[in-house]
């Protein structure tokens, strides 16, 4: 792995760069400064600062109640741990839905006082208009479409996209007219594989960034926390891949402690001041 001062500072347009070189792209999701450091230092080439801290940060049950002072709490951490990623900031529950003012208002917070480089925004068709208006202040914007988890009543649940012919072309009408308005990528959430890759191949500049959408996205990106098992018991989807299981080690780790202060062997005289 090369080191990271080595390494070239990741743009909006490397997305474009490496998605005409067949390049696969890395995202993974970050909400503090720590784990943003070591994603960075990984090589991940960006770093989205999710809602889904909602969920993974905050326990609530969807990212609806997240609010953007909070993730622009979040976000300001990320970009201060971040040297050379990509950092992309999720805009939250009705932080842009209600109008165009209030949507370039709050993408612009991101990037005045998050440090963020780029917004990412749910919603297809319906939110163009508003997407190409940030885009035109100067805000790169990263789409998001297929399940928007911020639409998540009106789905009824965490439901596959793209199983019929109209959500099939609704999807493939949204991507492009995402793509027609200047997104650098956007992401596909629970898609089958098949119309994520219909999908990619139509895109000739904006870089598709699957999270169970299969394999043919330029790009994958996975909740941080869930990848490395702190998750809650249960929540396990089929596109999850655990590359670490943290949890016991936390557990095991805070069960010595425990019992190391119940038997008076922490601290020890090396760990004290004074003589
Ligand atoms: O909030 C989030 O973490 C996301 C990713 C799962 C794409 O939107």
């Amino acid at each position: 792995m090369s080191s990271i001062k080595d390494r070239k500072k990741t743009t909006v347009l490397s997305f474009g760069a490496k998605k005409a070189r067949g390049e696969k792209i890395t995202v993974l999701t970050a909400y503090d400064c720590f784990i943003a450091g070591l994603l960075d230092r990984a090589g991940v080439d960006c770093i989205l600062v999710g809602d889904s801290a909602s969920n993974v940060i905050h326990g609530f049950d969807s990212t609806l109640p997240i609010t953007m002072d909070i993730m622009v709490a979040h976000t300001a951490a990320v970009a201060r741990g971040t040297q050379k990623a990509l950092v992309v900031a999720d805009m939250p529950f009705l932080s842009f839905q209600p109008s165009v003012e209030v949507a370039i208002t709050n993408a612009g917070r991101f990037l005045k006082e998050g440090g963020a480089e780029a917004v990412k925004m749910e919603g297809g068709l319906e939110m163009v208009p508003t997407i190409k208006r940030v885009i035109e202040c100067g805000i790169p914007v990263m789409g998001h479409i297929g399940l928007t988890p911020q639409s998540i009543h009106s789905f009824g649940g965490p439901k596959v996209q793209g199983k019929d012919d109209s959500s099939r072309a609704y999807l493939m009408e949204s991507a492009l007219a995402l793509e027609e308005v200047g997104c650098f990528s956007m992401v596909l959430e629970l898609l089958n594989a098949d119309v994520a890759g219909e999908i990619t191949a139509a895109l000739k500049k904006a870089a598709t960034i699957g999270i169970g959408a299969g394999p043919d996205c330029d790009a994958q990106v996975l909740v941080t926390n869930d990848m490395l098992g702190l998750r809650k018991e249960g929540f396990r989807p089929k596109f999850l891949r655990e590359y670490a299981d943290l949890t016991p080690v936390i557990v095991d780790a805070v069960e010595r402690y425990i019992c190391d202060v119940k038997d008076g062997k922490f601290p020890d005289k090396d760990e004290s001041y004074g003589k």
